[in-house]
């Protein structure tokens, strides 16, 4: 039988640790994809807008990253409602005049309240949980888990 050399060790060491590698990110990955979320979601509370910078009955775009929000006074009730179309995601307006939320996409209307008035939307706009606190208004957002690494 022939003597391993130091040399052919190494090789073989490096070359068994690169497959072995391989295969556990091969593994990580395959779990990652079926379950992208760890865990209960879990949330916190942003400030989103001043209390008083907002009338009663009035509708107003806020912006929260890269999303666009609209925060409403509803009989002295704050409500955010999510700018995207529950019908195929395109994004909804405010219309000031007419007092609704208006698709261009397939001509949906909500109304301020974001349930569906007309078209083809099969549920109102999202909401998000709001709280009102001293002189802010709050909304809760939920908190993206993910593995971490890779
Ligand atoms: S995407 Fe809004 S109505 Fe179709």
């Amino acid at each position: 039988m022939k003597k391993e050399t130091r040399r052919e060790f190494l090789v073989n060491l490096i070359m068994g640790g690169g497959i072995l590698s391989a295969f556990v990110l091969f593994i990580f990955n395959i779990a990652k994809y079926i379950y992208p979320k760890l865990g209960a979601p879990t949330f916190r509370k942003v400030v989103i807008a001043k209390a008083d910078e907002i009338e009663l009955g009035q509708v107003k775009e806020v912006r929260f990253g890269d999303q666009i929000l609209y925060l409403a006074n509803i009989n002295g009730k704050y409500k955010v409602f999510s700018s995207i179309c529950t019908h195929l995601g395109c994004r909804v307006r405010w219309e000031e005049n007419n007092q609704r939320f208006f698709c261009p996409c397939h001509h949906a209307v909500f109304d301020k309240d974001g349930k569906v008035l007309s078209g083809p939307p099969p549920r109102p706009l999202d909401e998000f949980k709001v709280d009102v606190e001293g002189r802010f208004v709050y909304m809760w957002v939920e908190e993206k888990k993910s593995w971490g690494i890779i």
